[in-house]
Formats: structure tokens, sequence, C-alpha cells
């Protein structure tokens, strides 16, 4: 099916079980323990040995030789791969560095080895023995010192935009802004690490892993071991979050495939956590200049976002000015983004790429210029408000009820309330504080297909390759197949994350939700129609409900249609050009008010509020679920998570999640998140959009302006740890 024209009224609109707030179907699976993780499968790969990763203690050089011996003489050992032995690589399509290292080493923790044995410690245990020379090659690891060699990336990373005159624009500007701000790498430290176990049979490789895009997994592993992609299958049903991280094929899964083929027998790979931060991807840090021109009476007449971040050789930029081109109003324009080479781990996408980064330092730099034009900043961001693409007049945004997200949350929030001057709120030892923050994150549709069968007991099954990382793919999945087919959501099975089913979008990008149910909207509309012939009805007229259908005066049951056997509906839902006709995105507005202790500076979040227009709301409990999540990070984002650099060294140092910090419950305080009622036409069928990245985006900036309006003290490089502020804290017990 083609979606090239605005949905009109569909089935989908009955809104009997799509738009309700239902539980997980694969939550009681969860909440018992029988959901089967990746690392899980024991029936799937009984006599499974057990492969350890050995990283990389160098950044950047080769290895001159390795000792082996000892680790193979060590109990239990099957075997070890290494470059020397794992056959020809080729590098995937998705990778910018190698999943295995040798002779050259690209990063720090890049896997060298993979020890098999027996059991898990032997296998550690063997791991430890490998002793490994290096000649060590001097690296780039510091933004700061790269930063003046940074090049314009590739063309498709779309580097540069530029739109009337900045120059004059902000040199004629009465009222203008000129800041840095800088945000660290950071990883994406979900719960489950990277985990698979590979299974050969007959040359046809089985990898039972935690993964969020299935077919790109597939294809990239059967690339990199150069064997047809028919022989590789791919299975993750169930992934303990991603992120991100999990986008793309990692180490721990091609590893466990080469030790599986070279052990003879399925190999499972769990990479350990202290190699987890370095031996994959990450956020890369930024360095970006905001410059805003404005009238005195607050409107903006130019704006100019630059960002500069590193990646290895061949990487790519973290696209920090995407939303610059496209939230505020403003006749001049410039946005330009540089990429340094770093030989750091590779960067990568992590929740909301671009825009989380873009928007931790954008919306302190409107909270500032807010306060040089003396506006409330609810207000200016309101005046600044467009209708259409800044940089392509005409072109209209699909939805944009950025307003009225601002206005409903300074509403409820409470914003009336808040002093325009900071450090004048207190409540005992805790200076008080309120700061907002526009939310902004494109909505991309991506092609997705998916098989829909009935059997004769009226059981609908959906099969996709689609991905449920946390995020509640199964319960909207169900629920559109419920939905579209007329049954309660207790009479449909959906199964996930097989590369033997459709190819789907996956889970990427924010897109997963509504792309994924219109590739099942699509399938069910190729069921319906089958059914509808089976039984002699007209497919146009015919109504699915109560587990029935009825056309033309007539009503037959639903598994009257497959008495006879399974029907079996398979479609794939493309996009023609309403992406470029209009732009897609979805918009929000974080509150927050945190208190900062006078004295120690340590900084607590008091209360969130997030208001979001997202189109279609499939589920608003699961879809609340992701923005609460996404808040929680971003306050992760705001006031802990670092990477920290070893510049003479090159790697992260903070490399497992007693360094590396991320909020747990007691530093959240009670989240409100409202959903404002719309339904976006011009996005699919479904009339849906994403929110588990919009989510995260503008929090850090809330946070960092609730903090200034606490304390004055304006931090402009993330996190907002209690050192920065306590240097410049000058009101006092
Ligand atoms: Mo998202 S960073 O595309 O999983």
């Amino acid at each position: 099916m083609k979606f090239d024209t605005p949905a009109t009224t569909n089935p989908i609109d009955q809104l009997k079980v799509i738009g309700k707030p239902v539980d997980r179907i694969d939550g009681p699976m969860k909440t018992t323990g029988t959901a089967r993780y990746a690392y899980e499968q024991h029936e799937a790969a009984p006599n499974a040995a057990y492969g350890y990763v050995v990283g990389a203690t160098i950044a950047k050089g080769r290895i001159a030789s390795m000792e082996l011996d000892a680790a193979r003489r060590s109990p239990g050992v099957i075997a070890i791969v290494t470059a020397e032995n794992a056959g020809k690589l080729e590098k995937g399509d998705y990778n910018t560095a190698k999943l295995l290292a040798g002779p050259e080493v690209q990063h720090y923790h890049q896997a060298v080895a993979v020890v098999v044995a027996e059991t898990f410690e032997q296998a550690r245990a063997a791991a430890h023995l490998v002793k490994v020379n290096y000649t060590e090659q001097k690296g780039e690891y510091d933004l700061e010192k790269a930063k003046g060699k940074a090049q314009l990336p590739k063309k498709e990373d779309k580097p540069e935009s530029k739109f009337g005159n900045f120059d004059s624009g902000f040199a004629n500007a009465p009222v203008k802004l000129d800041a840095d701000y800088t945000t660290p790498d950071q990883s994406h430290a979900m719960m489950e690490p990277h985990a698979s176990i590979a299974s050969w049979d007959n040359g046809k490789l089985t990898l039972w892993t935690s993964n969020q895009m299935i077919n790109w997994g597939t294809k990239d592993m059967a690339k990199t071991l150069g064997i047809p992609v028919e022989n590789v299958r791919l299975i993750s049903p169930f992934i303990g979050g991603g992120f991100g991280g999990k986008l793309f094929l990692r180490s721990e899964a091609l590893l466990a495939a080469l030790g599986a083929r070279e052990a003879k027998r399925p190999v499972k790979v769990n990479l350990q956590r202290a190699l987890m931060f370095n031996n994959t991807t990450h956020r890369p840090a930024t360095i970006q200049r905001i410059r805003i021109g404005a009238t005195r009476e607050g409107r903006i007449t130019a704006i100019s976002h630059e960002s500069w971040s590193g990646d290895l050789p061949g990487g790519q930029p973290e696209t920090a000015v995407q939303q610059t081109r496209l939230l505020y109003a403003g006749a001049h324009r410039l946005t330009r983004l540089k990429l340094a080479v770093l030989d750091l781990p590779e960067a990568n996408a992590m929740r909301a790429p671009g825009e989380a980064p873009g928007m931790m330092a954008l919306e302190i730099a409107i909270d500032e210029m807010a306060e040089k034009l003396k506006m409330d900043p609810v207000m200016f961001r309101i005046i600044n408000d467009t209708t259409s693409d800044p940089e392509k007049p005409g072109r209209k945004f699909s939805q944009r009820r950025f307003v009225e997200c601002m206005r409903q949350g300074a509403e409820r929030f409470g914003w009336n309330k808040r002093q325009a001057q900071p450090g004048k709120v207190r409540d005992g030892r805790w200076l008080v504080g309120m700061g907002v923050a526009s939310a902004f994150r494109n909505n991309m549709v991506m092609k997705s297909a998916a098989r829909v069968k009935l059997d004769k007991n009226g059981i609908v099954t959906v099969e996709t390759d689609m991905t449920d990382i946390g995020t509640g793919s199964y319960t909207i999945i169900a629920q559109t197949a419920a939905e579209m087919m007329g049954v309660p959501l207790s009479n449909v099975v959906v199964k996930l994350g097989d590369s033997t089913f459709p190819v789907s979008a996956g889970s990427g990008g924010q897109w997963g939700g509504n792309s994924s149910t219109a590739g099942v909207y699509a399938a069910c509309v190729k069921l319906r129609e089958a059914v509808a012939a089976k039984l002699g009805l007209d497919a146009a007229t015919a109504e699915f409900a109560d587990g029935s259908v009825r056309a033309g005066g007539r009503s037959m049951s639903l598994r009257q249609a497959a008495d006879a056997g399974e029907l079996v509906g398979e479609d794939t839902m493309e996009y023609g050009d309403l992406d470029k006709k209009f732009q897609q995105s979805t918009f929000g507005a974080h509150f927050v008010e945190v208190g900062v202790d006078v004295a120690t500076c340590e900084v607590r979040v008091r209360r969130m509020l997030a208001v979001c227009a997202a189109g279609r709301i499939l589920n608003p409990k699961s879809a609340r679920s992701q923005v609460i999540g996404a808040m929680t990070m971003g306050v992760g984002a705001a006031l802990m998570e670092d990477l920290v650099v070893d510049k003479r060294r090159g790697f992260f140092v903070n490399h497992d999640l007693a360094g590396y910090e991320v909020p747990v419950h007691a530093d959240i305080p009670h989240q409100e998140v409202v959903f404002l009622d719309e339904t976006d036409p011009i996005s699919s069928p479904m009339k849906a959009k994403g929110v588990g990245e919009l989510g995260i985006c503008g929090v850090a900036a809330a946070v960092a302006n609730a903090i200034y309006n606490a304390t004055g003290v304006r931090v402009r490089d993330y996190p907002v740890t209690l050192d920065k502020l306590m240097s410049k804290m000058t009101l006092s017990a």
C-alpha cells in the first residue's frame, strides 16, 4: 500500500481499541520472568559454550603480536578467535569501526579476541591470560583541540543551511546573544547488555540477539561474514533497552558467530558491562555556538547555530543544529556542522540524535535571550513561533501546535508564580527555581511490512520483524490488528523480532510506533479483503466488529471465513512524497522546578511536566511511559551523564554503572505528561507520530534554566554538576 495522500476516515478511527490505555500484552511475561531475552534462550541452544571478549588496551595503533598459549591451555577452553584465524571479514554498512580489530586498532576496548570455554568463568579466566603486544600510535582525543581542524561533513549529513543574510541581520539586531555551550560524550547505558547466542547448521547461522533493527543486522552480519543473507537468521523478541546502542550489529554478535563456527557448537556472548562504554557506540560530545539577534520587542531577526563534534575517520557528525532550522521564526539564518577526526570509540545515534544535544544548547540560549529582552521565556518562544518551514517559505508543517503546548504547560504548571529574577524563592535551605524549554523532534516515516493471519478459532496472528525495546510495540501492534479486524485484543497474537518475518521499520528515530503499526494496517487491509472474498461480501463496505463481518445486510462470523484454512494478508506500507510537501515534526513543552541546596549546591528536581503534540496517541499508557522515561533521561543529561575522556590514552574512564551515573528513582519526582488531542493525517493512516524521543528533547535545558532561576548561576557546560555551580554561587544561607 502506498501512502501518498492525506489519510481519510478509516477503520482505525473507530477507536475501540486504538487510543485506549491498555496494559502491555507482554507485561505478564516480563514480570514473571518468562519473556526470554537473548542470553536466556537456553532451550534454543542447550549446549552453548561461553565466549568472553578481550578488548584492546590502546586507543590507536597495531597489534604487534598475541600470546595465546597460556589461554589455550587454560581449563575448559575450546577455541580462541582473533583477526588472525577469523577468516576474511568485511566491514558492515552500518559500522564505522571494525567489530574485530587486527592488526589495526581503531579505538580503546575494540575487540581483539573472543575466548570460548565450557563455562563463563573458564572463558573469563582464560581471557585474562591473553597477552597482546601493541605498537601504539599517537591519536587525537580532545575535541577542543581538534575543533580547529574540523571539516564540513559530507552532503548527506546536511552540513550547512543559509537563509537571508545572517551576518548583516545579526549585526543590525539591537539585542544580541553570542554564546558557546558544550555537551559531553554520553553512553546509552541500557539495562540489558549487548548479548547474543550463535548457532551454525550447515553453513546457516541463527543468532538470538538483542537488536533494534533486525533487517540491518541480518544484512550486515551476512556482509561481514561474506555469506548469503538467506543464510543468516536473527531472532530478537525481547530487548532490555537500546536507546540507539542496539541499532546496529555489535561485536558480541559477530564474535558469537565466529566463536561458534570455530568451536563447532553454539556460543553465547554477553558483552561485559565494563567493555560496553568503549567497545560500542556513544553520543559524541559537542561544542555549540549560538547567536541570536532580536528586535527590542522580542522578534528574532537573525539566528545561527554551529556545532562541532568528532568521530573516527569516515564517521558522522552529531546533527545538533537540526531543530534550529525549523523551530523558530527569523529572517536571517545560518546553521553549520563541523566534524573533527577523533580516535575515541565510534560516535553514533543515541535517543534523539541531533535534537537531544542540540536542544540542550539552543534552549538555554533562548532563555538567556528572553532575559536580555526582559521577556517571559514562555512568551518569547510563543511570539517567535512559525507556521511554515522558516528556511523554505510556503512549506507548511503537517501539524504544529507548539504554542498550545507552551500555553497549556504554563497554565498547568503554575508558571505565573515564577519569579523572573533569579534567587528570589527559598524553601528552607533550598533555593527554588522554575525552568521551561521547548520540545522538538522530527517525525520520520519508514517503510514497514507485516503479515496477518486469521485461523478458524478467530485468532489473528501478526508477524513482523519489528522489535520492542521496552517501548510497547507488541501492544500497539495488537491494538492495531484488533481494531482493523474487529476482534478483542485477547484474540490477537503478536510475533516480533525474527528476520524470517516481513521487514519492518524497526525501532529507531521514534518512527517505530507509527511506521510499524502502519505496516500492520496495510496487511490487515489485505486480510479484510481476503475475508470478504471468502464470505462473498463486498470488501469496500464490509464492517468488521465483534468478531463478525457485516455487509449488504448480511453478517457472518470471522471464524467461518477461516473454516477451511487459514487466511493470510501481507503487505508493506510505503510512502510517497508527503514528507517532502509537508514538514513533519513533533512538538512539546517541558516545565521543571528544582531546588538547589544553598550551601552544597546539590540539585533536586521537584516537579516535571511535559505537554506533547505528537499526532494520535495509540496507547496513552505506553506513550506516557515513553515520555516519563525520556524526561528521566533528560534529567540524567542535565545533571549527571558524562563520559570522562582520558585525553592522554584516549578512552572513557568511567566505563561502568558505578562511574557513569544515571538517575535512579530517588532522583525523580512525580512526573506529569499531557498529550494534546490531535491526529496527523499527513503522517500515515494511523495518524500517529513519535513520542519516544520528543520526550527527551529540551528537558536538560529546562533543568538548567530552572537552576539559573533558582540560583542566578548560568552553566553552559553540561552536566550541571555542583562544582560548576559552587564556583559561581553568590547567594548564601
Ligand atoms: Mo534511536 S537513537 O534511532 O534508537
